[in-house]
């Protein structure tokens, strides 16, 4: 297959990182000579046709800078028939011989259903849940949980001096992995995640065993995932004898508009250029990312509609280093 001109879009909730991911993609595609179209506010833009041509100085001063240039939606219509034939109605409009997707999971649900139907489609994962079957981390994920643990260090410090707990609850839709590196790299006292259900006697359990300890605080990072959240988990707190005084922290979307970390600018700009040099192997309706420090493709129907959870090996590591 010929390819003149690749679309590029971002998709879904932004991650530090996906503007090296775009530049990537963009200077990679120049550099063999095709024409690189960016697709505004992902699929949702796609379907109403929004493109326009990238040169190398649009995706110049980009590398730095947290959110997406081209702009990013959540976009339900993709999820049907009429959604999808106007985006590849689109497609064959602006005259897109293969196109970059560069997302989370639904982002890879999109891109699978269009290349189900004939596109020559190439996923980036990119989500700061790294969430996505098939790599070993997201562009995003490691920027967002500098926020979290900017605030964790924070949250310690007045904790400490009011010896009090606190529950502080992470970004990361259905996946404990956030929230689990947060722990360990915070120092935590616990951590509760979807991946292993936990009961509020066991969270009031590792806050008494850490005020019976000696603890000036206790700090439990809470994954947005689990059922109700950290608020519904205090409010049964309050039930509970703890020791320490109970307090709720929700870090919430700060933790998406995170300048790029160095490891996710260069995961970006790496992923993003691979996946134009996957294009130019003639392989697509995979996913481009990045799996024991090399580039690997996954079958974008392997990572379509699935959740990939949090290592149990971390939530062990987690368990352990919380004495
Ligand atoms: O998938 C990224 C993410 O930030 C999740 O961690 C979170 O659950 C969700 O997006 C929030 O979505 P929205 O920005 O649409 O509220």
């Amino acid at each position: 297959m010929q390819i003149r001109r690749v679309g590029v879009l971002t998709s879904g909730g932004d991650a530090p990182g996906m503007n090296a991911a775009i530049r990537g993609v963009v200077r990679a595609a120049l550099d063999r000579g095709w024409e690189p179209l960016g697709i505004a506010d992902g699929f949702a833009g796609l379907i109403e046709g929004r493109g326009s041509p990238l040169t190398d100085r649009d995706v110049g001063g980009i590398i730095q800078r947290g959110g997406t240039l081209l702009g990013s939606a959540r976009a339900p219509a993709m999820l049907g028939d009429a959604g999808q034939a106007a985006a590849l109605a689109s497609v064959a409009r602006l005259q897109l011989d293969a196109l970059v997707t560069i997302g989370g999971n639904g982002t890879h649900t999109g891109a699978h259903a269009l290349a189900r139907r004939g596109l020559a489609i190439v996923g980036v994962p990119s989500t700061i849940d790294n969430d996505v079957a098939g790599c070993d981390i997201t562009i995003g994920a490691t920027s967002a949980l500098e926020v979290a643990l900017e605030a964790i260090d924070r949250l310690k410090v007045t904790a400490s001096s009011l010896h009090r707990a606190f529950l502080v609850e992470v970004m990361g839709r259905d996946c404990g992995y956030l929230a689990v590196m947060a722990g360990i790299a915070g120092g935590a006292e616990g951590v509760a995640v979807p991946e292993v259900p936990t009961t509020p006697e066991q969270v009031a359990e590792t806050i008494c065993a850490a005020y019976r300890r000696g603890k000036a605080h206790a700090l439990i990072v809470v994954a947005e995932g689990i059922p109700g959240g950290a608020e519904a988990l205090a409010r049964r707190l309050a039930e509970s004898k703890t020791g320490f005084d109970v307090r709720v922290t929700r870090i919430g979307h700060v933790q998406r508009g995170a300048e790029p970390s160095a490891f996710d600018r260069i995961l970006g700009s790496w992923t993003g250029a691979a996946a134009i040099d996957t294009l130019a192997r003639g392989t697509h309706a995979v996913s481009v990312g990045v799996t024991g420090n090399r580039v690997c493709t996954t079958p974008l129907a392997d990572v379509a509609g699935r959740t990939k959870a949090v290592d149990p090996a971390w939530l062990q590591l987690a368990r352990v280093l919380s004495r």
